[in-house]
């Protein structure tokens, strides 16, 4: 596996071996320039971003930090190296050489995982576009380019598989990749929570710290996958994807601190007097992306969960590390359902449940985040606390959808629901008030009023680094 990275389409996989593939994948570049020029960060093409680029898969050349104008990008088909002998590691055929091509009968499902995998990848950049107009520090603004032009290579991973092994039908999806819009009526983003306005950096640290992280357990689990190029595809994108997560999650905790040094900078504990964002109203962007990423992750109960790991498919959150039984077939699982209006226990088959069990590990690496927010605001010395909403609460996708929860979970009626909802979710006037301490701050080392600088710069820059050069 050599490194192509002066080919037109800087590669690790020989793309210039496979001429019906690099004229396919040469045939949509342009298209892609396109939309990265029309739907891509709005108004910083031309400036010169320190940026992170992928020129080697190895533990060194990954990362190589440059200044970069976003268009120049190298954004390339970068995949894991091959394990020699590699095998099926869970499911009916576990042990079996792993798959090189794609099982005939999977065929149609395993594009629709490939294609809903890619198309939240153009979302997120179109959802974050208007975002560097607003920037609280140039170190903030640097990190959301960083993570728009690494969704613009995931994508570009994603339509390297469609093309190389899906044929014409992967062509067409791939176009189709480029063609719908986050939140357009007409042609939305196939996922909820990619059509959602993603308008503020409060939105946009808790989209990284929720929504990337679901994509961090889906690609988790189909890193996994028996079918060889789909694995080492998703093992790369993991890694680029850590650094997503960190932007929201510390994000989001420098933005709790700073909350709470306000409160105890005022009499009344009243933040808004001094341009600072309430808890109550942290606490409702949390209960809104936290809930629909987890529909994010499908039905409690799935027949298609249970044939995709009997096929070897898509695997559990390391399944190697964390289990010994891969074959899975005799477990079951039990999870709280609705029945003639109450919730009762209810045992499934743990195959069906693999949606349910995947979203669990989700739920817990979001607690640790929880737990480090908290701890940011007992250091300040304030007492109240942020928590996660019940898994159960505004749902909009499997058993839970169509009823209706308190953040504890409690089954209420449709009218409570409507009553209390804002108290749990932002209301137009949250929004609007963010918004209204949205102003960019961009000379070097300055920030924001209403959040904390981070604890340190990047890659062993400091704060004060010209990480854009406006
Ligand atoms: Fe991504
Ligand atoms: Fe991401």
């Amino acid at each position: 596996m050599t490194m192509n990275l002066y080919d037109r389409i800087p590669n690790n996989v020989d793309l210039s071996e496979d001429k019906r593939l690099q004229r396919a994948l040469e045939k949509w570049l342009p298209n892609y320039l396109d939309w990265w020029h029309d739907m891509g960060p709005d108004g910083f093409q031309d400036k010169d971003v320190w940026l992170r680029t992928a020129v080697d898969v190895g533990s060194e050349g990954w990362a190589h930090f440059d200044y970069v104008k976003m268009p120049d990008y190298r954004w390339g088909i970068f995949l894991e190296p091959a394990q020699p002998r590699a095998k099926v590691g869970f499911g009916d055929n576990y042990g079996a050489p792993a798959y090189q091509e794609v099982p005939g009968e999977f065929r149609n499902s395993l594009r629709r995982i490939i294609v809903t995998q890619g198309d939240t990848e153009p979302a997120s950049v179109e959802q974050q576009r208007q975002l560097g107009h607003t920037c609280p520090s140039l170190y903030d603004m640097r990190n959301l380019f960083q993570v728009n032009v690494e969704e613009g290579r995931h994508l570009w991973a994603m339509v390297y598989l469609l093309q190389a092994y899906f044929g014409r039908d992967g062509r067409d999806e791939a176009d189709a990749l480029l063609e719908r819009r986050s939140g357009n009526p007409d042609k939305p983003r196939i996922l909820e929570a990619f059509n959602q306005p993603c308008d503020d950096w409060l939105n946009f640290y808790a989209f990284t710290m929720f929504t990337d992280r679901d994509g961090k357990y889906q690609l988790s689990a189909l890193a996994e996958s028996g079918f060889e190029p789909l694995a080492r595809t998703c093992k790369f994108m993991l890694t680029e994807e850590a650094h997503h997560m960190f932007v929201g999650d510390t994000g989001l905790s420098r933005v709790v601190r700073r909350t709470a040094q306000l409160m105890k900078q005022s009499p009344n504990e009243d933040v808004r007097a001094s341009g600072g964002i309430p808890l109550e109203i942290i606490q409702r962007y949390i209960n809104f992306w936290f809930s629909y990423s987890l529909d994010l992750f499908g039905g409690e109960i799935s027949s298609n969960s249970a044939d995709f790991f009997a096929a070897g498919l898509k695997g559990r959150f390391k399944e190697q590390e964390q289990y010994t039984d891969h074959i899975a077939a005799e477990g079951s699982f039990t999870m709280q359902v609705v029945e003639n209006g109450k919730l009762v226990p209810r045992e499934v088959p743990l195959r069906n449940a693999l949606n349910e069990v995947l979203r669990g590990e989700y739920v817990r690496d979001c607690e640790k985040g929880l737990a480090r927010w908290n701890k940011a605001l007992a250091d300040e010395g304030v007492s109240e606390r942020l928590f996660l909403p019940n898994i159960r609460f505004h749902r909009h996708v499997g058993e839970y959808a169509g009823h209706d929860f308190d953040p504890e979970g409690n089954l209420i009626t449709r009218e409570e629901f409507e009553q209390r909802k804002v108290g749990w979710l932002p209301s137009v006037e949250d929004r609007e008030y963010v918004r209204s301490l949205m102003h960019p701050v961009t000379e070097l080392g300055k920030i924001a009023n209403w959040i904390a600088p981070p604890a340190s710069g990047i890659k062993g820059k400091p704060f004060e680094f010209e990480y854009v050069r406006l």
